[in-house]
This record gives structure tokens, sequence and C-alpha cells, in this order.
């Protein structure tokens, strides 16, 4: 346990990560902030506070449309439930919530919007305009907590707590997701897409740490 604690620690340390924490839909329809910034490397965590919402992302000139890579959280409901994503790069995210209307009443948001152009304002407005609405039919491109499942400092790794359950979500068009009953989950897909090269390799190297002590 002590050798996890200071691998996690020095992993972090390593990559100076900050978790950035979205609540979603603590007031109406909203994503709080709804503008978020970040660097390279750090998380973004949606927590959803209830109803049945989602995050999904959108490219600026499709506002209410899933990109083909990108991520979605599934529908959602559960109060303790979040939605974690790793930026691979600071280019602006737009995101959305693609339940029924509710990008067109405004439920959008965005990570390192330009302060001109294609800023977080005008995608909102395109929502508000958007003729075309979609939704994928499953997650992808991000990590599932469910219950109280934290996320660890390290990037991309999720440490279940007592009894909780994590699942990864799945890749577009690849493995089917993992329901992994409470021990480490397995982020795939576009999750590790956004770990690349030698981060992937130190949490999987984590995750390996980890499966030799538990
Ligand atoms: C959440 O919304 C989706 C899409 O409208 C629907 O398919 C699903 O059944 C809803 N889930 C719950 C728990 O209401």
């Amino acid at each position: 346990m002590q050798l996890l604690l200071t691998l996690v620690t020095f992993a972090s340390m390593a990559f100076a990560q900050t978790v950035h924490t979205v609540s979603v839909a603590s007031t109406g329809l909203t994503f709080t902030p709804d503008s978020i910034t970040a660097k390279t490397g750090d998380t973004i965590r949606f927590v959803f506070k209830g109803g049945n919402h989602t995050v999904t992302q959108a490219a600026f000139n499709s506002p209410c449309n899933p990109i083909t890579k990108g991520f979605f959280s599934g529908f959602t409901g559960s109060k303790s439930e979040s939605f974690s994503i790793i930026l691979e790069n600071t280019n602006p995210i737009y995101f959305y919530c693609a339940q029924s209307t509710h990008c067109q009443l405004g439920m959008v948001g965005a990570i390192n919007p330009p302060s001109t152009g294609n800023t977080l304002a005008a995608f909102k407005t395109a929502a508000m305009n958007a003729r075309t609405q979609s939704t994928p039919s499953s997650p992808y491109g991000g990590v599932i907590s469910v219950q109280g499942g934290a996320v660890s400092t390290a990037p991309g790794a999720v440490q279940s707590g007592g009894g909780s359950t994590t699942a990864a979500a799945t890749n577009p068009g690849g493995k089917a997701a993992t329901s992994t009953g409470g021990s480490q989950p397995k982020p795939t897909g576009n999750g590790v897409a956004a770990l690349t090269g030698d981060v992937a390799k130190v949490v999987m190297g984590i995750f390996g740490a980890v499966a030799l002590i538990v």
C-alpha cells in the first residue's frame, strides 16, 4: 500500500495534473462552471447532481451532435455518478447535454474556448438555434465512476472506494464496456487515447502495481 501511495504521489507530481470539477444540473439545465480553463494532462470531472443528463462532445459547427472521436457519458441519474476525461491538448472542446432538447435550451459548455471567434457564447447561441440533435448509443471517451468511486491523483486512474462499482466507458466501435465490479477499472478507447505515450505507460504501470499489491 505504501508503494502504491508513493507511485500515485510520484505520478501526480510528475504531471502536475489538476482535477477540474464541473457540476451537471446543480441549478437547472447547466454545467457549472460552463467554461473551464485547463492544461494538457488535467482531468475534467463532470459530477452529475441528479436528473437524467449527459455530457457529450460536439464540434463547434454542429453544437447538438456528437463528434466521432470525443466523449459521451451516457445518460445518468445517479447523484453520485461522475464522468472524467483527460485532456491530451489544450485545443477548445465543446460539449452539450444530449437529453431531449437540453442542448437547444442552452445546456452546453466548453473547455479552453477562445475569447474571440469560436467563443462559448457563440457556441451557445448556435446550440439554441440548432435544428438537429443526436445522441450516441453508448458511452465512450472517458471513465465513469459510480457510488463514490473517486478520481485518484494519477492521470486517468480511478480508484474505487469501498464497495463502489466503476466501469470503463466504451470505445466507439471498439470493445464492449467492462464492468470491473469494484476492482480497478481499465480505461479503454479514447480514455486511454487521451493518455498518450509515456503517460499511458505510467498509468498502466500503476494499475500493474495495484494488481500486485492488492
Ligand atoms: C434517460 O433518458 C434517456 C433518453 O431520453 C432514456 O432513454 C432513459 O430511459 C432515461 N433514463 C431514466 C432512468 O429515466
